[in-house]
Parts: structure tokens; C-alpha cells; sequence
């Protein structure tokens, strides 16, 4: 529990100001070892594209033959990733579905580094660099962002000194002069306002007592403080009420119109949040890969059809086959 509060805290860049211990990346402890993807060929273009290198250059982050496992001891250990291979451009909205269990959140935490869980192959690289290299804040200051599926509560620690702290210690990351407070003041109460949030939210320590809604709305309001490249939002519909819902994905949807070069990975179960926030590409996983990419179609059949085993057949050989 107190790994898991602490990578929370790394996550949301408090480890930048305030962690009592680091919480390492893991490192590969054997060669890294590549499987390159097949491109398949779908009878429905529409559909099914895969997301082999076809434009290598404006990748923001790919991610290679992953395998993660968690648990410490050997009876224990859970394998969760396996094989997970993802290529996302810059300025992409990609969104990542999966029935429950299926490694999505797992993922996540992979790419930010929490340090329960293991990356036993593959690679992943974010801007050219490697990722799995990297310290949990050195990914955060790389530019990496998760909101979490269930964030945690830290008390003792405002709001608003979190942000402001995290903020300052990003933008001289990026040569920026640090925000004084009346700007940063300024800046904040226009974004809460956007959310719907109380400003009395930012004396509040960090999701202290806060509705889900609103601790997941909160987790918006870091993003657009921090102004992260790669933003992973995990189920940020899962507890939201509609107009919730509809607020948060308004917020995430401005901040994406005033930066179109940001990338999001949307993790979701259901297409309502797709709905409101359009995905470029929608990559299916199940068991701990991808099983099929194609394009925001793919949500709304997925509504349809469910996450039976058309999907491997389609990836397989097209909806013939899925209709045989
Ligand atoms: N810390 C953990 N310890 C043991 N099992 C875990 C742990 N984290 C995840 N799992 C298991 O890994 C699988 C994938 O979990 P998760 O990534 O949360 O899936 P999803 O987000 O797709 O629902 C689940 O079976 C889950 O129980
Ligand atoms: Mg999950």
C-alpha cells in the first residue's frame, strides 16, 4: 500500500517535491528481444489498420513485445502484459478498449513506471528515449501523464501547492521561468472554473473527501496545469455521472483544440466516452496484447459485438471469417 500511495504521488509529479523515497524504474534484466509486427490484411480496411511503423517518423511513443508481470514471491507472480506492441503518433487521440482484466490498467502503470510491476521484456520509447530507463519522475518530466482509474487520497498536501510545485519544476524542465503566484492563481481558477470545480478545492488536500467525480475531474484539472505530451487518462468515465462526464470530456477536448501536437491514450471499456471524446485509432487488448487496431469505428462495433473472439477472427482473417 505504501508503494502504491507513493508511485500515485510520483505519478502526479509530487515525487518531484516531496518523496520520501525514489521509486525505481525497472530495467530489463535480459536483452531486449523485438518480434516486428505482422501487417494484416483485412477484407475491411475501415476496420482493421494495423499500426505497424507505416510513418516512423512522427511516432511519439512506440511500444515493442512488452511483458510485465507483478508479485514478489515465485508461487505469486502474475503475468499480465504479454507481448503488448503499440505505435502512437504524435497528436493522436488513441483509444485502448479491453474487457475487464484485460492488462489496461496495467499498461499504464508500466509506461509511468510504478514500481510494483515488472517489465520482463520488450521496450518502450517515448520521444526516441527510452522509457523503461528512466526513473518514475524522470517520465513525468519527460512529459507523461496518467490519470488515474482510482486516484488516490493525500491529505496533508494541498491542491494547490501540489500543482504549483509540480508545474514550476516541469516548465524549467522545458527552459520556462517558473509561474509566480498570481499567474499561477490566475491560470488555476480559469481552468477550475472550466471543470465545474469549487475553488476551495485547491486548499483541500490532494482528492481529500472528494466525490469520485470529482477526484476524477481533478485529475483533469492536473493535466491541463502540468501541459503534458502524453496524457493517459484510465476509465476517467468510470464513476461520472452524465454531466460529469460530459464536462470532464469538454475539458480534456479544449486542452487537445489549444494543443493539437498532445497525445492522448483514452482507456475505456465503453464507447460513451468515445462519444464525446473522438479517438483517431481504437487498439483492442485482451490477455494482455493488442488483438486489433482500426479505426473509431471499431468502438461503435465493439458496442455492437462485445469482446467475443470476432476479434481475434477478424484480425485473422476479416468479417467473412467473423460471419462463417
Ligand atoms: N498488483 C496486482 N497483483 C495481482 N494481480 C494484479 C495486480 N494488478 C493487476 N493484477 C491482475 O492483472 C489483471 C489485469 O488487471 P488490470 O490491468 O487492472 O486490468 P484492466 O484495467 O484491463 O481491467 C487482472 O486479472 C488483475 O487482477
Ligand atoms: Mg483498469
Amino acid at each position: 500500500m505504501t508503494s502504491l500511495v507513493a508511485c500515485a504521488f510520483l505519478s502526479l509529479i509530487i515525487s518531484l517535491v516531496a518523496l520520501p523515497r525514489p521509486c525505481t524504474a525497472f530495467r530489463m534484466p535480459s536483452p531486449v528481444h523485438r518480434t516486428p509486427r505482422t501487417r494484416v490484411r483485412s477484407r475491411q480496411p475501415s476496420l482493421l489498420r494495423m499500426s505497424a511503423s507505416e510513418d516512423a517518423s512522427d511516432t511519439i511513443m512506440r511500444i515493442d513485445n512488452v511483458h510485465a508481470e507483478v508479485g514478489e514471491e515465485e508461487e505469486k507472480v502474475v503475468k499480465i502484459l504479454d507481448g503488448f506492441s503499440l505505435e502512437v503518433k504524435k497528436g493522436e487521440v488513441h483509444a485502448i478498449m479491453g474487457p475487464n482484466g484485460s492488462g489496461k490498467s496495467t499498461l499504464s502503470k508500466v509506461i509511468t513506471g510504478h514500481p510494483d510491476y515488472r517489465v520482463i521484456e520488450g521496450s518502450i520509447t517515448f520521444k526516441g528515449e527510452d522509457v523503461l530507463d528512466m526513473d518514475v519522475d524522470e517520465r513525468a518530466l519527460a512529459g507523461i501523464f496518467l490519470a488515474f482509474q482510482y486516484p488516490v487520497e493525500i491529505a496533508g498536501v494541498s491542491n494547490s501547492d501540489f500543482l504549483r510545485a509540480a508545474v514550476n519544476i516541469r516548465r524549467k524542465r522545458e527552459g520556462l521561468d517558473d509561474l509566480d503566484a498570481i499567474e499561477f492563481s490566475m491560470k488555476m481558477f480559469e481552468e477550475l472554473d472550466k471543470l465545474g470545480l469549487d475553488p476551495s478545492f485547491l486548499d483541500r488536500g490532494i482528492n481529500a473527501g472528494f466525490s469520485g467525480g470529482e477526484k476524477k475531474r481533478n485529475e483533469v484539472l492536473q493535466m491541463v496545469m502540468l501541459n503534458p505530451d502524453l496524457v493517459i487518462l484510465d476509465e476517467t468515465d468510470s464513476g461520472l455521472d452524465v454531466d460529469s462526464l460530459k464536462t470532464t470530456a469538454e475539458a480534456v477536448n479544449n486542452f487537445k483544440a489549444s494543443h493539437p501536437d498532445k497525445t492522448f491514450l483514452i482507456i475505456t471499456h465503453y464507447q460513451r466516452l468515445l462519444d464525446l471524446i473522438k479517438a483517431d485509432r481504437v487498439s483492442v487488448m485482451k490477455k494482455g496484447r493488442v488483438v486489433l487496431t482500426g479505426g473509431p469505428d471499431l468502438a461503435t462495433t465493439i458496442e455492437q459485438w462485445g469482446y467475443g473472439d470476432w476479434l481475434e477472427k477478424e484480425a485473422a482473417g476479416g468479417r467473412e471469417a467473423v460471419l462463417a
